[in-house]
């Protein structure tokens, strides 16, 4: 076997544990991570350490051309879990009803399976991010009349209201009710229908997280990412995703007193290289760590890079992998 050296890159997304994101060759958000798993073409492998479907993304978007390895392969996302492909089947059937193709588009959030992304890209759709879902909320709705967003109802409220949508302009479908839990007027009148999808981790922040912190720092600032419920990213300063938080940060003059809603270790890289501001964990109480991405270990990693030979690359059935390629191109098109 040829030496790995020039032919692998090592992908870390920025809530990896610190000793991962030293040994990769890039760390970022997830659309930062999907742009350059589609343009390094020069290189055979990527070692994915990140969740799930962040290297399913990365395999569909090298189009085939590099094998993806996710280093802990137990590392998943139970937001994405929260989108089964009956319920979303189920769901597009009723919607048939209220003009199904014609008249609503399917956006997903990255944070979703290959089968789902496949099901947008089959019907006009596209993927997002937290860094381009309001360019695309604006590409739906030149299209079409409505949008059916999945698996996040948060970052698809808060883009909304972003977006100059009102909370009635929007609704939940709750896939556990007969059609969704709405009733034919509701459905009629949303210009948004949100999955009932959450991350268990950002919706532990709390409006009165960030009032306390107010009250303790009145020159605090507060920054979140938008899988935070739409009461806490309103009361903050600004929202946006990993690489937005991390340019935030940067942005602020030293002695900057700064509270942040999001992963813990993002939160403590964070403090560790700014010792000349304060930063700190924005509720002070829960400890916002994300399990799944939190798996995988400098072991992990070793074992994978040296036996990567015999194990098994994230793949995805073809038909798929097609279909999901449409809805992530246009992601990355669109922004
Ligand atoms: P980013 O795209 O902002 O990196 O977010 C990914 C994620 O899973 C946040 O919980
Ligand atoms: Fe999924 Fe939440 Fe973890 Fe992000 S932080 S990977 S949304 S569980």
């Amino acid at each position: 076997m040829k030496p790995l050296c020039g032919r692998a890159i090592i992908l870390t997304h920025h809530y990896q544990r610190s000793e991962i994101v030293e040994l990769g060759d890039a760390v970022g958000d997830s659309y930062g991570l999907s742009k350059i798993a589609a343009s390094r073409d020069d290189v055979e492998y990527i070692f994915f350490c990140g969740v799930h479907f962040m290297a399913e993304a990365a395999y569909i978007l090298s189009k085939g051309n590099r094998k993806v390895y996710l280093p802990n392969p137990l590392a998943g996302c139970p937001m994405a879990d929260m989108a089964e492909m009956t319920d979303v089947l189920e769901a597009w059937e009723i919607l048939a009803n209220f003009g199904g193709d014609k008249r609503i588009m399917p956006i997903s959030y990255m944070n979703s399976a290959a089968g789902l992304k496949a099901f947008c890209g089959r019907h006009d759709g596209l993927i997002c991010t937290s860094s381009n879902a309001d360019a695309a909320y604006k590409y739906g709705l030149k299209r079409k009349e409505k949008l059916f967003f999945f698996p996040d109802q948060h970052l698809g409220y808060n883009t909304g209201i972003k977006f100059g949508l009102k909370p009635e302009d929007m609704v939940i479908w709750d896939f556990s009710l007969p059609s969704g839990g709405l009733t034919e007027e509701q459905i009629n009148r949303a210009k948004v229908i949100l999955w009932k999808g959450h991350c268990h981790v950002h919706t532990n922040f709390k409006a009165e997280h960030v009032r306390e912190v107010r009250e303790k720092y009145p020159q605090a600032r507060v920054v979140v990412h938008p899988e935070c419920s739409h009461d806490v990213v309103a009361l903050a300063d600004a929202a946006g995703s990993t690489s937005f938080i991390v340019k935030y940060v940067e942005s602020q003059p030293p002695g900057s007193v700064i509270a942040i809603g999001t992963e813990i270790n993002l939160i403590h890289r964070l403090a560790h290289f700014h010792p000349e501001m304060k930063i700190f964990e924005l509720s002070g109480q829960i400890c916002p760590i994300c399990v799944n991405m939190y798996r995988t270990t400098v072991n992990d990693l070793a074992y994978c890079l040296e036996n990567f030979a015999d194990t098994h690359p994230i793949t995805v059935p073809d038909d798929i992998k097609m279909y999901a390629l449409i809805a992530l191109e246009r992601m990355l098109e669109v922004h």
